[in-house]
């Protein structure tokens, strides 16, 4: 049947539309595929048109092939588009998945080493019946200094080594507070470890940093004796650096033990003796301030710096790496 071009072309537009509104409404990868087959494919509808050339006169050939030709590569240029378009939307939530790209992995982030310090510390002193207490980073005078028997003229109170914020709020010096609110709210016996940042105002160096971390230990009971102090701290080293390590202990001060001593490890001929905590028997006027009787109670209290004990077990050179948070550092432990 002889069909004038006149008519084709007519036809032709209708294609154009239809193609034109089946593509505005695709929403996933996969489709393009059907609509390419159904109007560029072998036995697809441009391919059709082309078949209809013979039955035109030979002089109406060349304008429906034009038209064809035009029609074919505005269809190949929409669907390339939309390829894009489509790969592109995917990352908004569209279902739009190219599966054959290489992707790109996403780096799973790693346990800060202190964490993975902390974490150890924790178990070693859970096991030994500690449980784990935590307390206000801001503080005041009272649990930082006073209850801790330091006295007032003390040179750790110093605005220079101290931050000090309004109302005679500081921001804790140390974890021993904590060992003040526990006694306060709790009666013997208690046994508790109290992890948690700690500030001082240090400018930051290779060892320096003005926000750190502590692990304060308390013990308190009836009978407690410096050999309970020992025989715990010393247990405590043999889990976390190894059952031959040596310790030792050096006569100290601070004020809110009575006595006092500093616990070193010995690490190897190079490094030596490092001092790795400070503890000693809870001081009396400590536990008379808190209303426990130092007469029928005693109590043993340490405390160490995560940093210091986390830069010596995994031979840290630089406090620093821990808070750069970046992750060639942290995939190392
Ligand atoms: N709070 C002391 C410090 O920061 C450490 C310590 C805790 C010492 C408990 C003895 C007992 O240096």
């Amino acid at each position: 049947m002889a069909e004038s071009l006149d008519t084709l072309l007519g036809e032709l537009e209708a294609i154009r539309s239809a193609f034109s509104t089946e593509v505005g409404t695709l929403r996933e990868a996969q489709a393009i595929e059907q609509i390419r087959v159904k109007y560029l494919g072998r036995n697809g509808k441009v391919a059709h048109y082309f078949k209809k050339m013979s039955t035109l006169a030979p002089a109406e050939r060349p304008a429906l092939g034009d038209s064809l030709n035009k029609l074919k590569s505005e269809f190949q240029e929409r669907l390339v588009h939309l390829q894009v378009a489509l790969r592109s939307n995917g990352k908004q939530g569209s279902h739009m998945f190219d599966l054959t790209l290489p992707g790109t992995a996403p780096e799973i982030g790693y346990r800060n080493p202190l964490l993975q310090v902390l974490d150890e510390i924790k178990e070693i002193f859970g096991n030994m019946g500690f449980v784990v207490k935590t307390g206000p980073l801001v503080e005041n005078e009272y649990y930082n200094f006073q209850a801790l028997n330091f006295p007032d003229d003390h040179p750790s109170r110093d605005l220079q080594d101290t931050f000090h914020l309004n109302g005679g709020l500081l921001l804790r010096t140390h974890t021993s507070p904590v060992q003040i609110r526990t006694m306060e709210t709790q009666k013997p016996p208690i046994r508790i470890i109290a992890p948690g940042r700690c500030f001082r105002k240090d400018t930051p160096d290779a060892t320096h940093s003005p926000e750190f971390h502590q692990v304060e230990g308390l013990a308190v009971n009836e009978g407690i004796s410096l050999s309970h102090l020992k025989g715990t701290l010393i247990a405590f080293a043999h889990k976390l650096f190894g059952k031959e390590t040596k310790v030792r202990f050096r006569p100290s001060y601070f004020p809110f033990t009575e006595p006092s001593a500093e616990m070193d490890v010995y690490f190897d001929e190079r490094l030596g003796w490092l001092e790795i905590l400070g503890a000693g028997m809870v001081h009396p006027n400590v536990l008379s301030g808190v209303g426990i009787d130092p007469e029928k109670y005693t109590g043993f209290a340490f405390g160490m710096g995560i940093e210091r004990i986390a830069m010596l077990k995994y031979q840290i050179g630089d406090i620093r790496h821990f808070y750069d948070n970046d992750i060639r550092f942290l995939k190392q432990f």
